[in-house]
């Protein structure tokens, strides 16, 4: 009786018409990178597999609506595949769970990359616990189909008790170390899921989905990204993805207004109703993407290269000219956010930088928090910009320039957030402020300058700048440099945390103006990290 709506045979028709909507294209070669040393100790493998979805995909399109498939039926579960995969991070179909452990259904394992690639236990990081945080079998593991169906199989009913979470999940494995930091978590976390997300699924074709229900949200910009029904911080209780400032919880509600957020009670509670070996329960995941720090650092870009967990699934996709070097992939998020926070969106997503109305020079003012400038080269800093604006704006036909001294600390984020959106050059010392620079829509003129201790590199910014088309200029005191001059290795000398960090003013204004000039002659800096040497 338990059949009367489906019969075996139908069922089968039903998966073997989901499976043809997917074409895969695996290219998954395990390769050795050389051997490359960090710091961190990691001797790097890296598989560079990427698997991408080449046809349009619509959300409804499985199981069908109208044929009231009961998949707590099905004797066979449905395998796991790979959408695509960048160290440290995965986008996978049909991930199951259960008593914590992540489990691939497969009857082929080496079409996977190795697990440690994938994720680790997820303790914070340190120089000395590597292998604390090498994932075993409890982390994540394989399964054949055949063992699935023992372990899950029906029981006296016919019937097992896999549960499908369904949708689209972001399962974050990191613990609040990295993630409680605005940086971290919008210009890593969120920036390296949107690349992957956006180049796996976007296709410029897809035409919208109907619309089901009212809503007040703009769609995103593309049409073939599945909507992100939820993200699970597996490691991080209420408090640990929150940031002090509050931006993470603004961007999160912002961008993703119908996004549900599991922290790890949730996950414990997830994980308890399959602990039981009476009903042996298990959660069923169709689509996720899986993201782990310890596993990002495993790979080469981010281990031996950026130390940015993003520039991982970034690197994949722009060299698979799934997304673009301009910024334009990130759009959706990035006008969300404007919008919210009741700014103007420009986003005319040409396929290149325009030039702007209005050099727009906003100076992200530290010196009341820890790490800021000698006072008196800050004001002289200013008075310079000042100067160079008032030069500027005396220019009958050239564009308008405005400069904007910015205290972050006594503006409300939705002021920040509206500064930083018609920002063309954004100039600061180092820290967390900078990371503004992914609200503001790149253009021709748009530059990063970044004010050091004389000596001090780190490539937090320099490296996100150029990843969305803006040019990076790193400043010691009366000296810059620009990819690809950049010291090799961060470097944080005595002060580089400090008070006392000089600059020089009026080389600083000096540079912007000559930088301003070439772009308006039309020299392009071609400084994208998809051409960098890794
Ligand atoms: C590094 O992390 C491990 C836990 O994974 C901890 O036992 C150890 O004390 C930490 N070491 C330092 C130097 O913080
Ligand atoms: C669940 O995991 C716990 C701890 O790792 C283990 O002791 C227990 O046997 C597991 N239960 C099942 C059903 O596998
Ligand atoms: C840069 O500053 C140093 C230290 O004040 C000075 O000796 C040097 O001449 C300056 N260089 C230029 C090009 O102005």
């Amino acid at each position: 009786m338990f059949l009367r709506h489906v019969s075996r045979r139908d069922f089968i028709l039903v998966l073997l018409g989901a499976a043809c909507f997917y074409t895969f294209s695996a290219l998954s070669s395990p390769r050795k990178s050389s051997l490359l040393n960090n710091g961190l100790g990691y001797n790097e493998q890296t598989l560079t597999a990427i698997q991408t979805v080449t046809t349009t995909e619509t959300k409804t399109a499985f199981p069908p609506v109208q044929t009231h498939v009961d998949l707590g039926l099905a004797q066979d579960f449905l395998e796991t595949s790979l959408v695509a995969h960048a160290p440290g991070w995965t986008i996978f179909r049909n991930l199951y769970m259960a008593n914590g452990t992540l489990l691939i259904v497969t009857s082929d394992p080496s079409q996977f990359p190795e697990p440690r690639m994938m994720t680790s236990t997820g303790l914070p990081g340190n120089l000395t616990n590597d292998a604390q945080r090498m994932p075993t079998a409890k982390e994540m593991d394989f399964v054949t189909p055949q063992e699935a169906k023992t372990r899950w199989g029906g029981g006296i009913d016919g019937r097992h008790r896999v549960s499908t979470v369904e949708g689209t999940t972001l399962l974050f494995n990191d613990p609040p170390q990295f993630l409680n930091h605005y940086f971290h978590f919008v210009a890593e976390l969120m920036f390296g899921s949107w690349a992957f997300l956006y180049g796996a699924f976007h296709d410029q074709t897809a035409k919208p989905p109907a619309s089901a229900e009212p809503s007040f949200n703009l769609p995103l910009i593309s049409n073939s990204v599945p909507t992100i029904d939820r993200a699970i911080f597996i490691h991080s209780d209420v408090e640990g993805w929150r940031d002090a400032p509050g931006f993470n919880g603004y961007f999160v509600r912002a961008v993703f207004p119908s996004m549900t957020v599991e922290v790890e009670t949730d996950w414990l509670d997830r994980i308890k109703a399959t602990a039981n070996t009476e009903i042996r329960r298990a959660w069923h995941f169709p689509l996720a993407l899986l993201t782990d720090r310890s596993a990002a650092f495993r790979g080469p870009i981010t281990g031996a290269y950026t130390q940015r967990t993003a520039a991982e699934p970034w690197m994949i996709m722009a060299k698979a000219k799934k997304i673009d070097l301009i910024g334009n992939w990130w759009a959706s998020m990035r006008s969300a956010l404007v919008r919210y926070a009741g700014g103007e969106v420009h986003e005319d997503l040409s396929p290149e930088l325009q030039l702007p109305e209005t050099v727009v020079i906003t100076y992200i003012n530290r010196q009341g928090t820890r790490r800021h400038l000698l006072e008196e080269d800050n004001r002289a800093l200013i008075a310079a910009m000042e100067d160079l604006v008032e030069r500027k704006n005396r220019i009958e036909d050239g564009p308008r320039w405005e400069f904007n001294n910015v205290h972050a600390e006594q503006l409300s984020l939705d002021e920040q957030i509206r500064f930083a959106a018609k920002t063309t050059i954004m100039l600061g010392v180092h820290g967390n402020g900078l990371t503004h620079l992914v609200l503001a829509k790149p253009n021709r003129l748009s530059a990063v300058v970044e004010l050091f201790i004389p000596g001090g590199f780190a490539r937090d910014y320099e490296w996100t700048s150029r990843s969305l088309g803006i040019t990076h200029y790193s400043v010691w005191f009366n000296e810059s440099f620009t990819h690809p001059h950049e010291p090799e290795w961060p470097d944080y000398p005595e002060g580089f945390h400090g008070p006392s960090i000089p600059v020089d003013g009026p080389f600083v204004a000096k540079l912007i103006e000559e930088h301003v000039a070439a772009r308006e002659k039309g020299v392009l800096a071609d400084n994208s990290p998809v051409n960098d040497q890794h």
